[in-house]
Formats: C-alpha cells, sequence, structure tokens
C-alpha cells in the first residue's frame, strides 16, 4: 500500500497533508509512504524531515500512489497523474464544483471531502472544518490588529489613557468562538451575534457580551446537524437593524457567517461600513464564499471612508505549520479506518458511514447523493 504526500500547486496554498509525524504513523500502519519534493516547506517542514521520518522524496510520490493525500481538490493536470482507483483526500470545495467532480470521475479516482465528515463523536478527530476553522479565527483576529492604527488593550499611562478595543464577533461557529477568545486575551472589550441559539451560553462562557434578535425563528434556527439555517426575509431585516445600532460604535468587526452549501449570508451592508469610525476595521473569514461584508474583495484590503476590509483567503494557511499539523492528524486518522490494521491492506468499507458521507466519486462516476448530475 502506497501512499503519495502531494505538493500543492497552488501558490497561494502553503499547507500539506501530512507531517513527519504522521508519516511515521502510516508507516506503522504498513504503508510505504512518498512525498512531492517541497511539499511541506511552507509549513516549515524539510524534505529531510519526511526522509527522517521513513518516507521517499519522489516528484512521481503520486503516480503509483494507492492513497493521494492534499489539502486542495487536485485540478485536471493532477489528478489525470493518479492511477486508476487510486482514493484522493482533500478539502474538496464540491459546492458548484460539478465540472471539477466529474473531472475526477472521468480520471477513475474515488474522491473524499474531508469537510463533509459528519460531526459525530468517532468523527471528531477527523474534522478539519473545526480544526482549520479555530486557526482562521485565531489568525483573524491577528490580522484586525495588524490593520488597527490602535492598541487592543487598555493602556494607563502617564501620558494619558488608550481605551480597550472593541471587537464584535458576527457568527459564533468554532472560528467566531476562537476569534472571542483571541481578542480576549489581547484585552479588547467583545461583543457577539449568531443565529443560533445554543451560541449565547458559549459566548457569555468567554466572558463576552452576546448580542441578537430572540425571536421564535432564532429558537429554531439550528439544524440537527448543528449548523445554521438561512434566515427569513424577515429576520434578517430584524438583524439589521439590531447591527446597524451597534456597529457604528465598534472598532473590529470580524465575520465568520456560514451556511452549509450556500452563499454566505450578508450581514454587513455599504452603508452599515460608512457608519463606522475612520481606522476601524473588518476582517470577512466568509470572503471565499462570497462575504458577510459589502464590498469585501478577496486576496485585498479595501478601503472605505478610511475603514478597512480585509478580505484573506484561507486564514489558516497564515498559520501553516499549526494548519499542517492539524489537518495532517485529521487526514491520517480517516485514513486510518480504511486499513486492516492485520493483513496492513487498503480495506474500505464503502458502507461506514463516514466514507459515505464523503466519497465523492467512484469508478467513474460522482457518487454522493448531494452532487449527482442534473438529469
Ligand atoms: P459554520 O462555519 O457553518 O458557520 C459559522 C457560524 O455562522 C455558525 O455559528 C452559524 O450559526 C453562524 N451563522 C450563520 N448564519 C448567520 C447569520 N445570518 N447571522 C449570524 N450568524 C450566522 O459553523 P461551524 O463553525 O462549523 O459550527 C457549526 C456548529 O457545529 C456549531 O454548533 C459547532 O459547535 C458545531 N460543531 C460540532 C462539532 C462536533 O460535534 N464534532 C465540531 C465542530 C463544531
Amino acid at each position: 500500500m502506497k501512499i503519495g504526500v502531494a505538493k500543492e500547486i497552488d501558490a497561494a496554498e502553503p499547507r500539506v497533508g501530512a507531517t513527519p509525524d504522521t508519516v511515521k504513523k502510516f508507516k506503522a500502519l504498513g504503508a510505504d509512504v512518498a512525498v512531492e519534493p517541497g511539499a511541506g516547506i511552507k509549513s516549515g517542514l524539510l524534505d529531510s524531515d519526511y526522509e527522517a521520518a521513513g518516507a521517499t522524496i519522489s516528484a512521481d510520490a503520486v503516480r503509483d500512489a494507492d492513497i493521494v493525500v492534499k489539502v486542495k481538490r487536485p485540478e485536471a493536470s493532477e489528478v489525470t497523474r493518479y492511477k486508476k482507483g487510486a482514493l484522493v483526500v482533500a478539502i474538496m470545495d464540491p459546492y458548484g464544483n460539478d465540472a471539477a467532480l466529474k473531472t475526477m470521475a472521468d480520471a477513475g479516482v474515488a474522491a473524499f471531502a474531508m469537510e463533509l465528515m459528519p460531526r459525530i463523536t468517532r468523527a471528531q478527530v477527523m474534522d478539519v472544518l473545526s480544526s482549520q476553522a479555530n486557526l482562521a479565527g485565531y489568525r483573524a483576529v491577528i490580522e484586525a490588529a495588524e490593520a488597527f492604527g490602535r492598541a487592543f488593550p487598555m493602556m494607563m499611562t502617564a501620558a494619558g489613557t488608550v481605551p480597550a478595543a472593541k471587537v464584535f464577533v458576527m457568527g459564533v461557529g468554532v472560528a467566531g468562538l476562537q476569534a472571542i477568545a483571541t481578542a480576549k486575551r489581547l484585552g479588547a472589550v467583545v461583543t457577539a451575534t449568531d443565529v443560533r441559539p445554543a451560541v449565547k451560553e458559549q459566548v457569555e462562557s468567554l466572558g463576552a457580551k452576546f448580542l441578537a434578535v430572540e425571536d421564535e425563528e432564532f429558537k429554531n434556527a439550528q439544524t440537527a446537524g448543528g449548523y445554521a439555517k438561512e434566515m427569513s426575509k424577515e429576520y434578517q431585516a430584524k438583524q439589521a437593524a439590531l447591527t446597524a445600532e451597534h456597529i457604528k460604535k465598534q472598532d473590529i468587526v470580524i465575520t465568520t457567517a456560514l451556511i452549509p452549501g450556500r452563499p454566505a449570508p450578508r450581514l454587513v451592508s455599504a452603508d452599515m461600513v460608512k457608519s463606522m469610525k475612520p481606522g476601524s476595521v473588518l476582517v470577512d473569514l466568509a470572503v471565499e464564499r462570497g462575504g458577510n461584508v459589502e464590498g469585501v474583495t478577496s486576496g485585498q484590503t479595501v478601503e472605505v471612508n478610511g475603514v478597512k476590509i480585509v478580505g484573506i483567503p484561507n486564514l489558516a494557511g497564515r498559520v501553516a505549520a499549526s494548519a499542517s499539523s492539524l489537518y495532517s492528524k485529521n487526514l491520517l486518522s480517516f485514513i486510518e479506518t480504511m486499513i486492516d490494521k492485520s493483513t496492513k491492506a487498503l480495506a474500505v468499507n464503502w458502507d461506514d458511514e463516514l466514507v459515505k458521507a464523503t466519497a465523492l466519486t467512484k469508478d467513474g462516476a460522482v457518487i454522493h447523493p448531494n452532487f449527482q448530475p442534473k438529469a
């Protein structure tokens, strides 16, 4: 059984799907591991580190691999290099990317989307959304602090008092909770909002203040899977009115609101941005799904009347070494379930709920029920 660790071809993707640590564990499971040269370098991992862990370094690492580990979905030029029947495990970004899924199906690979992993206890250790969102939430606050021309903590000095920064976190899932915790550690005064009622207690336990339209719809906004529903137009209008008043007084706004499989909800309008004081900063973590803030542009900091709207895609990639370390462990934990411990051979149980939930393509077809080609 051969595992190939791909070097990401997207120059903006510094993460890698295996570390020397997980290579050792794969070896112990009976796999041979080959790594493309330079695969880990942007995460601070040298080819020699992988070699010391028992991997071989080869430009052909993925060619005859039974399992290819990657960060991003392989492009056509990559997937045609893989052997037919190979398992490819990555963050596949499947929604709205039907053509890319077909490309993988046509190449005959079995593609697994790590972000579709069910959020059940057994799969917690494989949850890439959590491992990466947690770091993105942390990094969003660091980026905000960098773009902000003032200090976060209150400082009382002989020359005068610097007030604490006011930070408002919109969307309190994994990323939002870490953003709150990080902003608190830096000394900010933090408020937060979400549409799921369960969040209120979590926000308060971190020492922040919760703010939301708490009507009947709010009480039912959480799906059985723990995610938010798309809210009605009426709710969105009430939410916007509440937000508009609050946002005027904020220095920093961090937005993280997402709805699985849907565009990100628009939470901050251009008028709200205009109402903020010059020098204020918005960091939009939802930029890759269209953004929560009107005017956010991927890869840019847009300035409107002195207010900065920061749109950095892949914030977890800005803490690449930590992100790769956690992501690699997520992958190892999942792949481990597909290896027979006694025969040390690949043994995918296609009826396993984790496999069923994540498998996108197999034997030349798109097999995932959510992504069936339209008749
Ligand atoms: P996410 O990344 O899908 O969304 C981020 C946040 O945006 C969510 O809290 C969502 O409620 C919020 N949001 C959506 N629409 C909004 C709107 N219009 N206004 C304000 N906020 C809005 O969420 P994430 O981080 O994936 O977490 C979702 C849930 O899954 C949480 O309950 C989390 O605790 C839970 N979870 C469970 C895990 C497990 O059981 N293994 C692991 C990780 C998270």
